[in-house]
């Protein structure tokens, strides 16, 4: 069973992530309208993981007998300045995002909710690879100086990474989820 303050930010929580899955789709569309079909690829895969995030929130908020509520998405930004500029701002909202699940992470501790606590170290870990990812890409980015050559090679790169969460929810997340090793 979940307190009533555990639940509301359990919700903003799932709205934050679903906010972060429509940005990095933003971005992603930016970077094909741009021939950047790597970066693209790159972004589209961010979606997928942040769909995933979103939707263990709402099956976790289920499962203890809370309601999971959608709120509205705010608009994401639509234009950048360039990748370095993208991985830029990914960087510094995935800090928010790390930010947020810390103060949920000890709303749970004080609450001596345990479950949620088990359920956020999840997030907490995961939160740590996403800053890393967009820290060696940024590093990348910074080596390259906007040079053409090293963004198509990086775009080459990019072009490779795969899904590797569930995208299809149908029977819950953990269902999804054994399915697909995740
Ligand atoms: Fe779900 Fe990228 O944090």
């Amino acid at each position: 069973m979940l307190g009533k303050k555990v639940e509301e930010s359990l919700n903003e929580q799932m709205n934050r992530e679903l906010y972060s899955a429509y940005l990095y789709m933003s971005m992603s569309s930016y970077c094909t309208s741009k021939g950047l079909k790597g970066f693209a690829n790159w972004f589209m895969v961010q979606y997928h993981e942040e769909m995933f995030h979103a939707m263990k929130f709402y099956e976790y908020i289920n499962l203890q007998g809370g309601r999971a509520l959608l709120k509205a998405i705010s608009q994401p930004p639509s234009a950048f300045e360039s990748p370095l500029d993208m991985f830029g701002k990914t960087l510094e909202h995935e800090q928010y995002i790390t930010k947020s699940i810390n103060e949920l992470m000890e709303l749970a501790i004080a609450g001596k909710d345990h479950a949620t606590q088990i359920f956020l170290q999840w997030y907490v870990t995961e939160q740590v690879e996403e800053e890393s990812n967009d820290n060696e890409i940024i590093a990348q980015l910074k080596i390259i100086n906007d040079d053409p050559q090293g963004i198509m090679l990086l775009d080459r790169e990019l072009a490779g990474r795969i899904t590797t969460v569930p995208t299809e929810f149908s029977k819950g997340v953990q269902a999804a989820a054994k399915g697909q090793g995740a």
